[in-house]
């Protein structure tokens, strides 16, 4: 038996075919924020970027939306805006709503990660629970996961991985392994999608595979995503260049890209120690990746193929 915050209930488990109907939306855009965190700044540039859009577009926040909002303000403004888009939930509404037996947070961490982060991100979701009390029935009933269509491709869009809302197989560190690499390929069939977008994992990577699939995790749209920078990334699918992009990769007349939301750093830095002062479990385990981004590069996010492939910058 695992320890909570490191196993993944079984209810969280959807199998890659569970992809394979109808798409459940159809656009000329589509956006997607996984890992928005609370982050109220993050979601006024992600709202304002997404407003510039033309044509059919669709928003979709896959999931982990809610994190260090234990302010209630803040969650209900998080929540409403939210719910007003398309959004899948992630392990943390999943726990917030719908609490599984020992699941602690829901993050279904790996081994890779250390004993005190996956404490801290139990405390930090039951601390969580007081300002998710009014909100839960809403949660409970968004989807963990949705098909896409855009242009000719169908969109895979998952908060974890194509089997499971809190799998790890298109974390970065997953998808460096061969074993990683085979068993994201497999998904693809399963599940019939070209592209899937994917959260939960915290860095973004983007892979492309033999065929034209291409795998695309934004890391989180709440908290900077490389080293030394400070915006959260959002995924943008569409028929069209993205306006803004940090890298991006072309599938025929499907452009994928990394979009950066310059979020006010200083009122976020300020918003987040009110609630995570020095000494509290957020601001253990995150405080230094807000200031500082964490320990990762923009390459390393690019894989192998993506380099050889079409990078726009
Ligand atoms: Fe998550």
């Amino acid at each position: 038996m695992l320890s909570p915050g490191r196993s993944c209930p079984s209810s969280y488990r959807y199998g890659a075919r569970a992809l394979a109907g109808r798409p459940a939306l159809e656009a000329e855009s589509v956006w997607i924020a996984g890992g928005l965190y609370g982050n109220p700044f993050a979601l006024d540039a992600l709202l304002e970027a997404y407003r510039a859009e033309r044509g059919a577009k669709a928003l979709v926040f896959n999931g982990d939306f809610h994190w260090f909002d234990v302010d209630a303000n803040d969650f209900q403004r998080v929540n409403d805006a939210v719910l007003a888009h398309r959004a899948t939930r992630g392990n943390v509404e999943t726990e917030l709503a719908t609490p599984q037996d020992g699941a602690g947070c829901g993050c279904g961490y790996p081994d890779w990660v250390g004993d005190e982060t996956v404490e801290h991100s139990n405390r930090i979701l039951e601390r969580l629970r007081a300002a998710a009390k009014h909100f839960t029935q809403g949660l409970a009933a968004l989807p963990m996961h949705l098909v896409a269509r855009v242009g000719d491709a169908r969109v895979g869009i998952v908060h974890g991985d194509a089997d499971s809302l809190a799998g790890w197989g298109f974390a970065q560190e997953t998808l460096a392994t061969d074993e990683g690499m085979r068993h994201a390929r497999t998904a693809f069939d399963a599940a019939g999608v070209d592209v899937f977008a994917s959260s939960h994992t915290c860095l973004p990577v983007l892979q492309s595979f033999a065929g034209g699939r291409v795998l695309v995790n934004n890391g989180a749209a709440g908290m900077p995503n490389f080293r030394g920078e400070r915006y959260g990334l959002a995924t943008r699918i569409a028929l069209s260049p993205a306006r803004e992009a940090i890298y991006g990769v072309r599938r025929g007349e499907l452009y994928i890209d990394a979009v950066p939301l310059h979020y006010d750093h200083a009122q976020w830095q300020r918003r987040f120690l009110e609630q995570w002062p020095p000494g509290s479990d957020a601001h253990a385990s995150y405080y230094a990746r807000i200031a500082h981004g964490p320990d990762y590069s923009r390459l390393e996010a690019l894989r192998q193929r993506i380099i050889t492939d079409v990078v726009r910058n």
